[in-house]
């Protein structure tokens, strides 16, 4: 049997470049390699862990969809759903008998979002890597392509596989993140990682070549020039990116202009520009050839689902099983 491979995004509006290259290359990696069974998909039920617009939502999901396909994920490869289309919720109820609240109130995911939403802590929030879990355990999958941000998220889901196998004698593999080159996008705010809830720290995957020169015209610089080269701020992170986009030759040429002539930020962050443009741009084209194709993307998502739910059904009947339920 091939190995699994399950990964997805919150539905939370258009993909930026932290998702692309945190996430969606992986998925591509491993959807073109033969050894694997590839199920990606629109995590909208994670979507409903902090405060949403039901509307825009429902046109969310299906951006995400859309990106997907635009990015390459191709449906004739890999099993392309959207996550409330398969009984995830319901196994996340039966592995939540095995998971300590202490334990999840204490996970850095879950303090960040108390911070940012204070009066919305919800038990779906609590929730949030139980229901991570289930969506890869549902599958048995054993690689998950995702950013470094949601290691501490896989690390439950390793122990939700133990403790259940120990408990029930279910058979879950303890999946294992699969690591791209850009795990870690920077800000372009100089501080943390580029993130859709802060305002000028991302690129989107549908911005133009002038929507992306403003927003790196934004990012902070330094004078150009110095004995050590920064280690962290906004530099440091323009770098990174030139490193990811141009390459890490790139990269040195500047390190070493740093240490000797200097940098000339303007025409490092046009050449930058241009470089995270050219990457783009064919997603671009895809997606807007997709946006007329209707009754295609709905098609993809019907197959998807059936698809999906097939595999799913069959594991949530096993574990209620194992655990004593009704099976019927
Ligand atoms: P979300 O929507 O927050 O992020 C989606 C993916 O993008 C990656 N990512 C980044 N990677 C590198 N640098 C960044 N700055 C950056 N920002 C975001 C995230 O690591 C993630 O891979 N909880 C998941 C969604 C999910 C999921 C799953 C993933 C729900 N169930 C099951 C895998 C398996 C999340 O963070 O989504």
């Amino acid at each position: 049997m091939k190995k699994r491979v399950l990964s997805g995004i919150r539905a939370t509006g258009r993909l930026h470049l932290g998702n692309y290259m945190g996430a969606v290359k992986g998925m591509l990696e491993l959807q073109d390699n033969p050894e694997y069974e590839t199920l990606y998909m629109v995590a909208d039920l994670h979507t409903v862990t902090t405060p949403y617009k039901v509307e825009e939502l429902r046109k969310n999901r299906r951006e995400v969809v859309l990106d997907y396909l635009a990015a390459g994920l191709d449906p004739e490869k890999s099993i392309l759903f959207e996550q409330s289309d398969s009984p995830h919720a319901e196994l996340a109820f039966y592995l939540s008998s095995v998971v300590n609240i202490a334990r999840m109130q204490h996970l850095p995911t879950f303090k960040d979002k108390v911070k940012q939403h204070p009066n919305n802590v919800t038990m779906a929030l609590l929730n949030y890597p139980v229901l991570m879990a289930a969506d890869i355990l549902i599958y048995k999958a054993g690689l998950v392509p995702v950013g470094i941000d949601q290691e501490p998220h896989l690390e439950v889901a390793r122990e939700i596989a133990r403790k259940m196998n120990e408990t029930y004698g279910t058979d879950f593999p303890e999946p294992v993140r699969f690591a791209t080159r850009g795990e870690y996008v920077p800000s372009l705010t100089g501080e943390g990682k580029m993130s859709k809830s802060i305002e000028g720290s991302y690129i989107n995957l549908t911005d133009d070549l002038e929507t992306i020169q403003k927003r790196l015209a934004g990012a902070p610089t330094d004078s150009g020039k110095g004995e050590k080269i920064p280690t962290s701020g906004g530099v440091f992170n323009l770098l990174k990116f030139v490193e990811l986009f141009e390459g890490i030759d790139a990269r040195k040429k500047y390190e070493q202009a740093y240490r000797g002539q200097g940098i000339a930020y303007r025409e490092l962050k046009e050449n930058l520009a241009q470089a995270i443009f050219n990457e783009l741009k064919p997603i671009q084209e895809k997606r807007s050839e997709l946006e007329r194709k209707t009754s295609y993307v709905d098609e993809v998502i019907k197959r998807g689902a059936e698809k999906a739910r097939k595999i799913a059904k069959e594991t949530v009947l096993e574990v209620k099983e194992k655990m004593g339920l009704s099976f019927n």
